[in-house]
Order: structure tokens, then sequence, then C-alpha cells
């Protein structure tokens, strides 16, 4: 397994560009199997999770072929162009694919609109929690699929003549569903009548996911609003969609910068689907100001500064547009060098604090109650060997180990690798000391006695 070596104290400066987002372009490759056109996706970044949805929609009868990287609109990553699907009858993805990414939950609606019927194993829970889909199947149950789960799959079957329109509530405990608005969004589209979406996501992700569909015909209002209407077609066409730039990417490199008290300028900012990030930031002292006119609020160049010392600040993590839970970890990273005491919530994923204990290996002072961790800044966190446990996590000890005095060792980088592409690269070019090391060159330990 891959662990980053990483020699912290050195100030990022310089330019870096924001990727495609991870998390519009599963569902949007997902809504590509509600066609038998060709859908031609740009600025899809090169991420693990990607190429296992790739490998998916390949089970279930698409032929995937990837385009060279910088044909994006944006200039990003490359292209994907999935044809129309050769095989319809294969409807099943399985426990193999999706056990390796739970998104693959967001081709059960797409499957049982398009096709009538469609088997996805269920997906188990992970590190930051359980991870139901109860509202998914709430949703596509109110558009009149019959749902049973067998061997560990959900087998959801439309009902003769197809999905009909219906309203469903779609909130649940913590809010709405990003992935479930995604799935019950992409079915009723080609469902008869009209379907109304109470509590639906408001995520940006969703707001790009919608203005693909609608490229496909697809009748679609409400979307980045809590009451989505969608109005059933009877077929959709190919298309060819730019992905929104990744905003949480855009996030995690402000973060880096500001940990470092670096200057970075970041190209193609989603800026407007940041501002309570950005807001955050702002108080703390993390400067984020427009270089030039943008025409396109979601592709901003930015230029960070911050203040030599970081403020500290009350955060409270929420369904979009609140500050997201994406950035709980990074944003805890830094706030452990603040002047003071800062209250972290969780609100999404109470569980969602596998990089505590790793940050306080580092020095920091944490005190977790249940959802909130009341962060103590320190004058300097210490580089030490810690453990990668989930993507954000994995994303915060990074930027610790940025600021870190001496070198910090962050093992399981796999992690990492389903949501930043080449992220030690794009540090290093910024001026970070990062290697990537195979486990077994590590120098091993000296074994201690027993203690
Ligand atoms: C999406 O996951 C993102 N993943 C997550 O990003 C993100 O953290 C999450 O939305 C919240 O913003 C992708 O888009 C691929 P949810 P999703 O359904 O859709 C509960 C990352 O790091 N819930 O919005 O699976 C759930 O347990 C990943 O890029 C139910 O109770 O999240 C959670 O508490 C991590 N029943 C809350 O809702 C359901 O049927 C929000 O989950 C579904 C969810």
């Amino acid at each position: 397994m891959d662990t980053f070596v990483i020699n912290g104290g050195r100030r990022l400066s310089g330019r870096v560009r924001v990727n495609g987002s991870k998390n519009a372009a599963l569902p949007v490759c997902a809504a590509a199997l509600l066609t038998d056109g060709e859908v031609t996706l740009r600025d899809v970044p090169d991420l693990a999770d990607l190429r296992n949805m790739y490998r998916l929609l390949g089970e279930l009868g698409c032929e995937v072929v990837r385009g060279e990287r910088g044909g994006g609109s944006g200039g990003g990553g490359g292209g994907v162009v999935k044809t129309g699907a050769r095989d319809q009858a294969l409807c099943h993805a399985r426990y193999e694919v999706v056990k390796t990414m739970r998104a693959s939950i967001c081709t059960l609606g797409p499957l049982v609109a398009k096709r009538g019927h469609g088997r996805v194993s269920m997906p188990g829970g992970c590190a930051i929690g359980d991870r139901p889909v109860d509202l998914h199947l709430r949703g596509l149950a109110a558009l009149g699929c019959e749902i049973t789960l067998e061997a560990g799959d959900i087998v959801a079957r439309a009902p003769k003549g197809g999905l009909r329109g219906a309203t469903v509530f779609l909130g649940g405990p913590f809010g709405s569903t990003v992935l479930g608005t995604a799935n019950v969004m992409s079915a009723a589209v080609l469902a008869r009548g009209t379907t109304v979406i109470e509590s639906a996501a408001c995520e940006p992700e969703i707001v790009d996911l919608a203005r693909m569909l609608s490229g496909m015909g697809a009748k679609i209002s409400g979307a980045g609003s809590p009451r989505l209407v969608i109005e059933g077609v009877k077929e959709l066409s190919g298309v060819e969609h730019a992905v929104m730039p990744d905003r949480i990417e855009a996030g995690t490199l402000i973060l880096a910068s500001a940990i470092t008290n670096g200057e970075v300028t970041v190209e193609n900012c989603p800026v407007d689907s940041l501002l309570a990030a950005l807001d955050r930031f702002s108080a703390m002292g993390i400067g984020v100001s427009a270089e030039g006119q943008a025409k396109d609020p979601n592709r901003v160049t930015v230029r960070v500064t911050c203040e030599r010392v970081i403020r500290p600040v009350e955060v409270t993590t929420q369904p979009h547009p609140g500050f997201p839970t994406d950035l709980q970890a990074q944003l805890m990273s830094v706030l452990t060098l603040a002047d003071g005491n800062s209250v972290i919530t969780e609100r999404i994923f109470p569980e969602r604090f596998l990089h505590v204990a790793e940050l306080s290996r580092m020095g920091a002072r944490l005190f977790r109650q249940g959802p909130t961790v009341i962060v103590s800044g320190v004058k300097e966190l210490i580089g030490a060997p810690v453990m990668a446990s989930d993507l954000r996590a994995s994303a915060g000890l990074v930027l610790a180990g940025l600021a870190a005095r001496g070198t910090t060792t962050v093992h399981r980088v796999y992690h990492l690798d389903r949501g930043y592409e080449q992220l030690e690269a794009r540090l290093n070019a910024l001026g970070a000391d990062i290697r990537r090391v195979d486990d077994e060159n590590l120098a091993k330990p000296t074994v201690s006695g027993e203690g």
C-alpha cells in the first residue's frame, strides 16, 4: 500500500487548477444509462472511483471510451464517451464492484426507468457511517417500483407500463440525501406524468445532474431548491456535458494554502458553490479574492491569502447551502493551529471523526463530545506516522503534514486516490515536499520492547 512522506513547514505558492467534480461525475455517468444515444462527458477527473464507475457501466452493457485529457470546456480532465448500451439485458451491479464504490447505488434509478428492472448490491457502511439507502428506496417505490432484497442485492422492478410520476418526501433524520435525490430524479425523468420531490437535496452536484438531464430532453424545474418538479418524457437523447468543478477539492486546496500561510492562486474555482465555506474561511482570516471578472461564478480564478494568525471559529456541517461535511476534516486540521478554541459540530455523519485521533498524534488538542469536537489551538503540530481512514480524513492529515514540524507519514493513501487526482504532484508544484512510497520501502520501525 502507498504512503505519503511529507516534510512539513514549507509555504505553498503558485497556481493550481481545480479538476472536475467526483461527486457530480458519478451520478452523471450513471444517468448515461437513460439513453441509447452517445453521451460525451468533459472535465471528468481521473480517479479510482470514476474508473470503478466505468467498469460498472461496462458490466451493465455500455461501452465506455476514455478520451484524451484537456478536452473539457474548463480545460480540466479528460473526456469520457459512453456509447449506447450494447446489451440491455445486463442489469446487475455486482457486490464486487459496489463494495469498492457505494455510489454505484445511483445506477438503480436509471436502470429501472430505462430497462424496467435493475439489481444493485446493497451498499455497505463505511468509515464515516452506516450509509443507509432507505430514502432511495422510498423514492423509487413511490414511482411504482416493486423492491425486494435478494441475497444482499436490491432488486427493483417497474410496473407494467413503466414508472409513474408521484409526490415523494425525501427528508431523513439528517436532512435530505444527495445520491438519493439523484437516483429518484434520474428515474422520474422517464416516468409517466409529474413527479414532485419534496426535501430534495440542494447540492450543486444535483444542479449539475439536472443540467445534463435537461440537455438530454428531460423536463426538470427547481434544481438546487428543496422542491424538484419533473415532467416525465418518453425518451432521452444523447448529450455532451461538461462536469462542474469540484468544490470540495477547491476548498481543500484553499485550506492547503492557508495552513502553510502561503499565497496560492486557484483556477476554475466554483466560488458560487462554496459560499458557506468561504464565509468560515473569511472569519478565520483566510482571504479568497477573485482575479478579474469571471463569466461563470462557478469557474473563477481566486487568490488565497492568510493572516499570520488563524482565528478560531464555530462551524456546524449542514446540507447545502450549509458548510459541507466533506470539508470538515480539512477545516479541523487548519483550526488545530488557530489562536484559541474552535467548535466543530458534524450534523450529517455524526461519526465522521476518525481523523481526530490521528491529528492528536501530531500534537493537536481535540476534545470530542458526541457530534461535537472542541479544537484548542496549539502553536505547532509535530510530524508523526498517521493512518488515513477515509477520503476526506486523508486530505485533512495531508494538510496537517504540510504544516507540521518534521516528517509526517500518511499511511493508506489509497483512500485519497479515490477523490483527488495526483494530489501530491500538484501540491509539490506549489512547493510542498511529499514523496509517495510503497509501504514495503519504508524503513522498518525499530521494534521496541513490549511496554
Ligand atoms: C454524498 O453521499 C457524497 N458522495 C458524500 O461525499 C457527501 O458526504 C454526502 O453526499 C453528503 O453531502 C457522493 O456524492 C458520491 P447522503 P450520499 O445520502 O449521497 C443519511 C466524499 O467524501 N441517509 O446525502 O451517500 C446518511 O446516512 C463523500 O466525497 C439516510 O438516512 O450522502 C447521512 O447521514 C463522502 N438514508 C445523510 O443522510 C438514505 O437513504 C446524508 O447522506 C440516504 C442517506
